[in-house]
């Protein structure tokens, strides 16, 4: 099995390079299903959920032609509506973006309900209603979902709650219907317009991207092109946390400092110093910090895909911070994990009341999803002592080579394998 090995203590110092938006292109691939042509795509993330997805579209009929770890070529045209396999879309929340792009381009589509990070239940209520205002019949059937349409027009969608996969999955299936759908209350991510964009690009009609009516007039065709994806909000974020945890000094480049400000906000309030420049950030930490209050919140509020990691910031920040998570009903399984580190937390319903300590101490901890890898890593590099983190598949998933650049910042972080056999002889000896 796999873990890191943290050896805490060290300042984070130096420059990293953010890669591509991890929920923008695992978007993006499953919209080229629309493309009756040949597309290009530039700056993906080298991550095991981008993999997959090129897996599934290879599997439908896709030629796809891997030009470098970031850029591929993808030609739909001989792309099939058929089922992706079962052992492929469990594995991902984004399988369920088929849905969308099979229905728009072949009227029909047969894909298995999506896998991805458990907080509780993620329901696609908001997705179905959609895809039956515009005409589409869908049933679900021993965990597949079953949707085909004699013709896909145009309508309005309100959208009950704000959802950044409802949004591009009705988004995908508007491209290519007859008439203009509106999507009303719809999520505003940097990664939804990057999606738009990159859909435009081919050919279609999106208008309003970013704010929370989107509209979308059908086309005949999206006949391909070039695109490079974003960077990743998320990413970056990760990464001004873990400087300001290690009280290191950090330049994070290829970054949209725009997309980063709900974040610099909060680090700033925090104590802080970050200095923006066209496309990077420079992060400075005092060695004096203290805890805010943050709440989680669809973008541009503080994204709960941070949420993890800045509460691992806030444990060693001085004070009370409460942190609650407004997004997912069950986000915070991670705590139990950060508390044998010495975390003084408790968590009431939708909230986690944070005590600041003056330092956690390293433990052996396991990721119980991909952002909460990412905050216990974070809670290592500020330890005292040693930490083992296991459950690295999930890490794995959404952040590209993410133990090579924290090394590269001087982090004292490693990669390991642990023989199980050995390890339970040695528990049990012991
Ligand atoms: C996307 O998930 C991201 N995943 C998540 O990031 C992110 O946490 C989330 O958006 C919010 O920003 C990908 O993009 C692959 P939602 P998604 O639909 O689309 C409820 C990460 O760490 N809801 O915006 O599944 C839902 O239960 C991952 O990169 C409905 O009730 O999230 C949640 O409470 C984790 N009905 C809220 O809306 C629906 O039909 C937001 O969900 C759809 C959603």
């Amino acid at each position: 099995m796999e873990k890191l090995a943290i050896i805490g203590g060290k300042r984070l110092t130096g420059e990293v390079e953010i890669s591509g938006a991890k929920n923008a292109a695992v978007a993006m691939l499953p919209a080229t299903v629309l493309i009756d042509g040949i597309c290009t795509i530039d700056n993906l993330p080298d991550i095991k959920d981008v993999n997959v997805i090129l897996e599934i579209l290879d599997f439908l009929g896709a030629k796809i032609e891997r030009l470098s770890p970031h850029k591929v070529r993808i030609d739909g045209r001989t792309i099939k509506s058929d089922q992706p396999p079962f052992e492929l879309a469990c594995k991902i929340r984004a399988s369920y973006y088929l849905i969308g792009s099979l229905l728009g381009r072949f009227k029909e589509a047969r894909v298995p309900m999506p896998g991805g990070c458990n907080f509780g239940t993620r329901p696609i209520d908001q997705h179905i209603k959609g895809f039956r205002s515009m005409g589409a019949n869908l049933e679900i059937h021993n965990g597949i979902i079953d949707a085909h349409a004699e013709n896909l027009f145009g309508n309005s969608i309100y959208l009950d709650i704000v959802s950044v996969g409802a949004t591009l999955n009705l988004m995908f299936a508007a491209c290519l219907a007859s008439g203009t759908t509106r999507i009303e209350n719809a999520a505003k991510e940097p990664h939804i317009v990057d999606v738009a964009n990159f859909l435009n690009y081919m050919g279609a009609d999106i208008k309003g991207a970013g704010t929370d009516v989107i509209r979308i007039t059908g086309v005949e065709k999206l006949s391909g092109g070039e695109y490079g994806i974003i960077p990743d909000q998320i990413e970056a974020g990760t990464f001004m946390i873990a400087t300001a945890a290690t009280g290191g000094e950090v330049t994070i480049k290829n970054v949209i400092p725009k997309h980063l400000e709900p974040i610099s906000a909060k680090l700033q309030e925090i104590g802080v110093e970050i200095t923006e420049f066209d496309d990077s950030l420079h992060i400075r930490t005092p060695h004096h910090l203290t805890g805010t209050n943050i709440k989680t919140l669809p973008y541009p509020g503080f994204p709960t895909d941070l949420q993890p990691q800045i509460v691992a910031l806030l444990s060693i920040c001085e004070g009370v911070s409460v942190v609650t998570e407004s997004v997912w009903d069950n986000r915070f399984q991670y705590i139990d994990e950060i508390k044998k580190m010495g975390a003084n937390i408790k968590t009431d319903g939708h909230s986690a009341i944070i005590q600041g300590v003056h330092r956690l101490t390293g433990a052996p901890v396991k990721a119980t999803d991909l952002r909460a890898g990412a905050a216990l890593a974070i809670a290592g590099l500020a330890a005292h002592g040693r930490t083992e983190l296991s459950g690295l598949e999930s890490i794995d998933r959404g952040y590209s080579h993410f133990e090579d650049k924290i090394r590269a910042l001087g982090g004292q972080i490693a990669r390991i394998t642990v023989d199980l056999k050995n390890e339970i002889a040695d528990e049990i000896a012991n």
